[in-house]
């Protein structure tokens, strides 16, 4: 295939190695570039455009917050559409109360706080402690860094925010034991490990920290940023489980690629958190709530997630083959619209890049697994092709 490709960041910081086309539209399932050329999207904007490019719902309502000239107000007034997405979020989860922010980090930055805020009350001032996982991601900000287990992510920016203990998925004695200090606020993990590798955490060890936590007199908070929302075939990647936390963050599809993230927290944490505990400008204005209202309607309904379910056993028999033709694949897994096909070298890069020569996107999670994240309404020619674009690359 050929493309305009246009090499580095321009003018744009260098935080990021992005290279390929430069795109200029995007159609369901596919990114449009420059030259005309189209990719099958296997990223969806590293999870976020779940509803694919140009969905009419989202795109109705974004006109009509458009239409009413309202994009921003503060959250010193109150507007229809974040009111309406907090009922819809609590009547569909096990929360009682939400808080909008605007990112992914945002959100975890912000369970982090309010997790604190309660044990404070709850516990006094020792019971301050996070603890976090190996493996773990959530965010590139202070707070969300410090619970991120990336040494090379925090080592230029220490200090961090004091006060994680990282523990390995699956070591329950270990979480016992630093929970029976009685100094740990929260518990905060992803149930799939997504930058991680896509590494599902096992049900029993979420089932055992809900009993931990409950046990210590901590919380328990599940980082759904990236795997929330439909993307692994139910709502909650947590429902799967069978565990409920005290606080959920939410951010990638939330509002069809809108910024915007969330906290979702039962009363008893709520009650915690006193007004100018924790605020911010932009989060859940009117056009980014309507977009979001838009779009999990959309993903809630029963019958969508069926389908992300049906589509994701496909997506598994298929890869499921690959692995076994291919001599280069050591493991896959996943679940619904998440998967990653773990390399036997660390080759990731290279593949994300022939790929891309190939037609097609897909995204790595470290160095050797190769992550899919199609939208959740691809249809099961387009997931074939993709598989199949694969199989040719590796
Ligand atoms: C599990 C998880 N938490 C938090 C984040 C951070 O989200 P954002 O990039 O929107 O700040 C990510 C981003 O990849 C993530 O995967």
């Amino acid at each position: 295939m050929t493309t305009a490709t246009t090499e580095g960041t321009g003018a744009l910081l260098g935080v990021y190695k992005a290279a390929g086309p430069v795109f200029t539209g995007g159609e369901g399932c596919r990114l449009i570039a420059e030259d005309g050329a189209s990719y099958l999207d296997f990223c969806s904007g590293i999870a976020v455009n779940s509803l694919g490019y140009g969905d009419p719902d989202v795109a109705a309502a974004i006109r009509g917050a458009l239409d009413a000239g309202l994009i921003h107000t503060s959250n010193l007034y109150r507007t229809r559409p974040a009111l309406q997405l907090a009922e819809w979020l609590v009547a569909h989860s096990f929360a009682d109360r939400a808080f909008f922010c605007n990112s992914g980090a945002e959100a975890n930055e912000g369970a982090i706080k309010f997790a604190r805020r309660w044990a404070r009350e709850a516990g006094g001032d020792e019971r301050n402690q996070i603890v976090s996982f190996r493996g773990s991601f959530h965010g590139r900000t202070m707070g969300a860094l410090a619970a991120t287990d990336r040494p090379a992510y925090q080592e230029p920016f220490k200090p961090l925010m004091p006060g994680v203990r990282f523990c390995e998925v699956g070591d329950t004695a270990e979480v016992d034991r630093v929970l029976k200090t009685g100094r740990v606020a929260a518990v905060i993990i992803e149930p799939i490990q997504a930058e991680g590798g896509v590494l599902p955490v096992p049900p029993a060890f979420l089932k055992a920290l809900r009993y931990l936590c409950d046990e210590a007199g901590a919380l328990l908070v599940f980082d759904e940023v990236q795997v929330g929302l439909g993307r692994t075939g139910t709502l909650w990647a947590h429902e799967q489980a069978g565990v409920t936390p005290d606080l959920l963050t939410l951010a990638k599809p939330l509002a069809g690629g809108l910024p915007m993230g969330a906290v979702l927290l039962t009363e008893r944490v709520a009650c915690a958190v006193k007004p100018g505990d924790h605020a911010t400008t932009f989060g859940g204005g009117p056009l980014v709530a309507s977009a979001a209202l838009a779009t999990v309607s959309k993903i809630g309904d029963p019958a969508f997630l069926a389908e992300v379910r049906r589509k994701g056993r496909l997506l598994a028999d298929r890869l499921g083959a690959l692995s076994l033709g291919s001599g280069k694949v050591s493991a896959v897994r996943g679940a619904g619209m998440i998967w990653g096909v773990e390399l036997t070298e660390p080759t990731a890069a290279q593949v994300v890049e022939r790929a891309m020569e190939a037609g097609l996107l897909v995204v790595g999670a470290g160095p050797n697994v190769v992550r899919l994240l199609p939208p959740l309404v691809i249809g099961d020619d387009e997931l074939a092709r993709g598989v199949e674009i694969l199989e040719e690359v590796l």
